[in-house]
């Protein structure tokens, strides 16, 4: 395996979308275009499955040194509901441009740190999104809750409006990693708040883990799972450290590239704590997600619902996620669009009835094609091009691309169809690599992308 990942660790997407966000065609894309393909697909999408909403809400109190999030750090909480209506009314201009009330699938509070505002604003931005749309029947409003601001007046005030999917960054519980990434976080916030979420009612509970990290040992990475097995959380999103310091104000610089754990060690530290996980009865869910047997995310890949957004593995399977709050991506399927990132321009520009995008993509056939193969490599690790809807050209040559990985044993061809074999899973990004005909046409000039493995 250690040869491998000499051999297959390169920069490479996480594929939250495809094309991936340097390869968006920018200077074609429009405003106008991208609310024709929102009004396109929220037809085909509200009446089959519902929308899905994010929400993003930036603000943290203090800065994880190692956080790749959009993120503004801040203790002025008199920012909170100015920010809260702006958003409100963001899903206002959008409402206007739905024919009928829109169904709301899945709702996803991320950041930032959604508990850096107090229950009472939560509250008051679920209330009235909700006056402006219907909850599905079988709706999932899930948040990213912090383990040291989370309160049991939180959780409740999130159930009682209808969240009952909670996660809670965890990442590394060693005293010294904690130190690193300007993170302490003691063992027993995290108890407290997954006893909470519980008693609550919450019927999943979900904590990240991160491996990689600066100054972390493997030992590090098993006492982290071993502690998070007595609370049994239903899901784990068992993260590889992304390493991105030239993203702007992220403070990735507060430790030196030589303070973290090398490709081979990195890569022991999955492969043990991947067999942890599996030993601990946990299932593993496309890229870097494991869930119980009881948790809905093992349903949905076992029935080929699984799909993946810029919010992750999801079992909600909707054409339409509308993103609202600054730096937010919306995916309508045939295009991708994002907000202004600073939080003034964003308000700036709702206030004045302007949907608060900066870039954007509209996909062309070849690309919707190209983005069911990845996926489908990503959410079930296969695809098949033997349906004629599924065909694409440039087949040969992406299948000559992936030789060497059939040589190695990571990956099998067979007549119309490619499965990623166990041995290949860990270098699924690198498969779907061979599928990205622009990333292979001109790798970005500057760095983009973190590690492959
Ligand atoms: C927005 S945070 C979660 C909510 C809250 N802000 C917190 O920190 O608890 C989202 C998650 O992204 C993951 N994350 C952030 N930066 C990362 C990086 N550079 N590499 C890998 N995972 C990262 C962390 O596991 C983190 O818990
Ligand atoms: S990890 Fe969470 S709390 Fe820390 S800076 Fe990132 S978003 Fe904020």
């Amino acid at each position: 395996m250690c040869s491998l990942v000499q051999k297959y660790n390169v920069p490479g997407p996480r594929y939250t979308s495809y094309p991936t966000v340097p390869f968006w065609d920018i200077d074609t894309f429009s405003g106008k275009k991208w609310e024709a393909s929102v009004k396109k697909s929220f037809h085909v999408s509200n009446s089959v499955s519902g929308i899905s909403l994010y929400i993003h809400l930036p603000f943290c109190e203090s800065m994880c040194t190692f956080c790749g999030c959009h993120k503004r750090i801040t203790k002025r909480h008199d920012l909170e509901m100015p920010y809260i209506k702006s958003v409100l009314k963001e899903w206002k201009l959008y409402s206007a441009i739905f024919d009928e009330k829109p169904i709301i699938k899945e709702l996803h509070l991320g950041g930032g740190t959604p508990t850096f505002f107090t229950p009472e604003h939560l509250k008051y931005l679920i209330d009235g999104i909700l006056r402006k749309a219907d909850k599905a029947n079988d709706a999932e409003f899930s948040f990213e809750g912090h383990p040291n601001n989370t309160t049991k007046e939180h959780l409740q005030a999130l159930y009682d409006v209808g969240f009952r999917r909670v996660s809670f960054g965890v990442q590394d519980y060693n005293e010294t990693v904690q130190k690193a990434i300007n993170r302490i976080q003691p063992f027993e916030n995290v108890k407290n708040v997954t006893k909470w979420a519980r008693e609550i009612g919450y019927n999943s509970v979900s904590h990240d883990i991160i491996f990689g990290l600066p100054h972390q040992k493997l030992e590090h990475v098993i006492n982290t799972i071993e502690k998070t097995k007595e609370l049994k959380p239903d899901r784990i999103a068992f993260y590889s450290y992304a390493h991105v310091p030239w993203l702007a104000g992220n403070g990735q610089r507060g430790y030196n590239d030589a303070d973290l754990p090398a490709g081979d060690e990195k890569r022991t530290q999955y492969e043990v704590g991947k067999e942890l996980l599996l030993n601990y009865g946990y299932h593993e869910i496309g890229m870097d997600h494991f869930a119980l047997e009881s948790d809905r995310l093992l349903k949905a890949m076992q029935n080929g619902d699984l799909h993946r957004n810029f919010m992750g593995y999801t079992s909600s399977n909707t054409h339409l996620m509308i993103g609202l709050g600054a730096s937010s991506i919306s995916d309508s399927w045939y295009g991708f669009a994002q907000n202004v990132k600073n939080v003034e321009e964003y308000q700036n520009l709702v206030e004045n009835d302007i949907i608060p995008l900066y870039r954007g993509h509209i996909l062309s056939e070849e690309d919707q094609i190209i983005r069911r193969h990845i996926l489908n490599l990503m959410c079930q690790f296969k695809t098949s091009w033997s349906d004629f809807k599924l065909h694409l050209p440039q087949i040969d040559s992406i299948l000559n691309r992936l030789k060497e990985m059939e040589e190695d044993g990571l990956v099998t061809i067979t007549e119309g169809s490619l499965r990623i074999n166990e041995k290949g899973r860990p270098f699924v990004r690198n498969v779907c690599m061979a599928f990205d005909l622009p990333l292979q046409k001109k790798s970005p000039d500057t760095k983009l992308f973190s590690m492959t493995v």
